[in-house]
């Protein structure tokens, strides 16, 4: 069959595997392939195990595999055939040299540059779907251009807003597209056709063009604003244990006001992911570079929140159970990032384990999905942890649960059974407050929920 374009990806990863499902899920027209260096990934795409889970991700990709979707390792080839190039390399943040700790390493995404002049015989639109620093696509087209045989490389921007866990429903009712491009004529042009495969299945108005640096930087931005709200609350979840205010009902009265909103109030362990952090830093180097000190520490202090609301948790748990945890067997109930997904990137579980580890305790981890990921991230460290993907296994001879991942199942839990199973007295520390704490605690449990009056039976 012929087909109006020819769409790849380079990269098979969280954002590049759902959205080019989606698109070819959309475009029956188009053919999408995406490559990936990785040859287990590109297998596990081409089966039933997909590489990353995502509710609702097997059937799209069922529904266009081999039909218009294909995944591959032929990079070179996939680069060939293209009109259109999406690049969807990883982005991490530099673990070394200049800017370690802080700035994006941009080796992969720069790599891609190289490879596409290298394999290129005619003109092709690039487009950037990995988050990156503003100005990039100033660097991306820089070296695209070097190529001698006058070809002519059309570099956009069109940042991914997608959230893992709901990324198929993001991908399919996304709030808006965004597309930057060159204000000429060649770039609007571009921004066209990549607005044109959108406008398969998302309306005009919210398509938004913008200029090539408002879009690289919205993207950061808008990760800023939302980890912003997380630290806000979780901030104010501190006072709250000072005074028995309930930041519950603070989100609640503060997020009525329709200027503020309800969504991203929700008080927490801190927030985890791919990406928050890493944007942040990224944002807090750029201002840092351009020499605007204050701006950067005003983004910096997000972090800062963020970190230290983990180790409040920590200690706390190390407080209520008597400043000692030695040789008590602990719950973590999740350790996945956020619920609906098995990502534990930057999870606070990590921290959390770690530091409750430090003080010998008997660690059990019980999550739905990201067991498999929780066995790589505790490796190596000294002592004693377990894997129990039941709960109620997990809670046997346990002296204490701490909540990590707002998975829908835990509510469900029969805890009357599970507090029946434990080491009296019996702890629950709600790093979500996701659990019914005032049944908790008449079922006899000490609970300690985050930003709340705790409830305990000690006189
Ligand atoms: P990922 O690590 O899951 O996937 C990246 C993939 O790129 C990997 O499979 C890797 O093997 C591949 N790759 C690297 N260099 C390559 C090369 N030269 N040729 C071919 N393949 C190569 O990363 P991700 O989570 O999909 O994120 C990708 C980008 O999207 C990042 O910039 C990230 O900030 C951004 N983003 C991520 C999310 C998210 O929810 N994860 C959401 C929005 C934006
Ligand atoms: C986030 C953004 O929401 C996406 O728009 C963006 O595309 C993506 O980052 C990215 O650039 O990678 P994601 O990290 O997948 O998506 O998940 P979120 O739903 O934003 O949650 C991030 C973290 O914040 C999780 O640990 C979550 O539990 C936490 N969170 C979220 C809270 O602690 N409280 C809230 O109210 C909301």
């Amino acid at each position: 069959m012929k087909f109006a374009k020819n769409i790849l990806c380079i990269g098979a990863g969280y954002v590049g595997g759902p959205t080019m499902a989606v698109i070819a899920f959309k475009c029956p027209d188009c053919k999408v392939t995406v490559v990936d260096v990785n040859e287990e990934r590109i297998r596990r795409w081409n089966s039933d195990d997909l590489p990353i889970f995502e509710p609702g991700l097997l059937d799209v990709v069922r529904s266009a595999r081999g039909r218009n979707l294909f995944f591959s390792n032929a990079i070179a080839e996939g680069i060939r055939a293209a009109d259109i190039i999406f690049v969807s390399v990883n982005t991490p943040t530099k673990t070394f040299g200049y800017g370690a700790g802080m700035a994006s390493d941009l080796q992969y995404w720069e790599k891609t540059a190289h490879e596409i002049v290298a394999n290129s015989d005619r003109s092709k639109i690039i487009v950037e779907k990995s988050t990156l620093p503003v100005r990039s696509a100033e660097a991306m087209e820089r070296i695209l251009q070097e190529n001698k045989r006058g070809i002519h490389f059309e570099v956009v921007s069109n940042p991914e807003f997608l959230s893992e866990g709901s990324a198929v429903m993001d991908l399919l009712e996304p709030d808006r597209v965004l597309i930057g491009s060159r204000q000429t004529e060649s770039g609007r042009k571009a921004a066209q056709e990549i607005a044109a495969i959108f406008a398969h299945w998302v309306a005009a108005e919210k398509i938004i063009t913008a200029n090539l640096w408002s879009a690289e930087l919205s993207k950061l931005v808008a990760n800023a604003f939302l980890a912003q709200r997380i630290s806000s609350i979780n901030a104010v979840s501190a006072l709250c244990e000072k005074t028995d205010a309930d930041v519950a009902e603070i989100s609640f009265a503060v997020g009525s006001d329709t200027r503020i909103g309800p969504r991203f109030l929700n008080a927490s362990i801190g927030f985890g992911g791919s990406c928050f952090k890493k944007d942040i830093l990224n944002l807090v180097y750029i201002c840092r570079s351009y020499g605007l000190n204050e701006v950067a520490d005003y983004w910096e202090a997000v972090i800062e929140i963020n970190e230290y609301q983990q180790e409040r948790f920590v200690r706390k748990i190390i407080r209520e159970m008597f400043n000692t945890i030695v040789g008590k067997k602990i719950v973590l109930l999740g350790f996945a990032f956020k619920a609906n997904t098995g990502d534990t990137r930057e999870s606070p579980g990590i921290h959390v384990a770690r530091k409750l580890l430090e003080e010998r305790v008997l660690l059990v981890v019980s999550d739905p999905q990201a067991l498999e990921n929780a066995r790589k991230d505790l490796a190596g460290l000294d002592g004693s942890v377990e894997y129990e993907p039941d709960p109620y296994r997990a809670a046997v001879d346990a002296q204490a649960i701490a909540v990590i991942t707002e998975w829908e199942f835990f509510k469900k839990l029969d805890f009357a059974k599970i507090f029946a199973s434990m080491r009296k007295p019996a702890f629950v520390f709600d790093g979500r407050n996701i659990l019914d704490h005032q049944k908790l605690f008449s079922i006899g449990f000490n609970v300690f929920p985050l930003g709340k009056p705790s409830l305990t039976h000690f006189k």
